[in-house]
């Protein structure tokens, strides 16, 4: 039995009331249950299971590896550790392109195993038919575009996306289609800062921006660079707040030498 009340939890029309009140709205990735119970319990109002999780956990060099059961695994995981953020995650590569019903499956699994509140799936106009499905069996979605990393060998790098007048206009235009198609919100990624301001003038659900400036109704940034774990990733737009690589590795190697001079464990620390 859950001892959750269902009133503490953040809902998707709650994130909307917020962009209605100029409350801006924080979401990290959490790929474990240690790591989500702390920023649960800390304030933030979005889990994103991201399928970066392809990256910072699995050690893989684009997000396109992972797979349903995988996300599933981590959202699982990140579920049993918030009980008031909501937890959105990632549907993988290959797992919704193809067509509506492979992709209502693939969500129906993801919500019935996971146990989320929310998927997040990337791309445009073509997409809203999965979009329509989905969210017509109650399950709400949250879109994503600019930099959508599982087109990265389509765009050939990691660059920043809509800096051409074309793309920006699709931009624009993709937004309002994934609006219509019923999306609580839409991620925008490595956009221009006035592009993403513009979109979200022209939208009245949440767009929340990494790496797309501060005119954004939210950010979301992955927890690991947040907390400087990730060592070498310093992109213009990350801020670290902690440099966790440094604090542990120091640690690790007092450890290293504590137990090679015996000095570990001493004898208040042994039966
Ligand atoms: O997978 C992820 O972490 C994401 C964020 C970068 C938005 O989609």
């Amino acid at each position: 039995m859950s001892h959750i009340t269902p009133n503490k939890r953040i809902t998707t029309a709650r994130l909307k009331q917020m962009k209605a009140k100029g409350d801006l709205i924080t979401m990290l990735t959490a790929y474990d249950y240690t790591m989500a119970k702390i920023l649960d319990d800390s304030g933030i109002e979005v889990l994103l299971v991201g399928d970066s999780a392809a990256n910072v956990f699995a050690g893989h060099d684009t997000t396109l590896p992972i797979t349903v059961d995988q996300m599933i695994y981590h959202a699982s995981a990140v579920c049993r550790g918030a009980s008031q953020a909501l937890v959105l995650v990632d549907m993988p590569f290959g797992s919704y392109e193809e067509n509506a019903t492979d992709a209502f499956n693939a969500a129906v699994k993801i919500m019935k195993e996971s146990r989320a509140h929310a998927l997040k799936l990337e791309g445009g106009v073509e997409i809203v038919p999965q979009i329509k499905k989905i969210t017509a069996a109650g399950i709400p979605i949250c879109g994503h575009l600019g930099l959508t990393p599982q087109s990265v060998n389509q765009f050939g790098g990691f660059g920043v996306r809509a800096k051409d007048q074309g793309e920006a206009e699709k931009l624009i235009s993709d937004a309002i289609a994934l609006e219509e198609a019923g999306c609580f919100a839409i991620v925008v990624e490595k956009i221009p800062a006035e592009l993403a301001k513009t979109v979200s003038q022209k939208v009245a659900i949440p767009i929340i921006g990494i790496g797309s400036g501060n005119g954004c109704d939210g950010q979301v940034l992955v927890v690991n660079d947040v907390l400087g774990l990730t060592k070498d990733f310093k992109p213009k737009f990350l801020r670290n707040y902690l440099n966790l690589y440094e604090e542990i590795s120091g640690a690790v190697k007092n450890y290293i030498s504590d137990v090679k001079t015996k000095d570990y464990p001493n004898k208040n620390e042994q039966y």
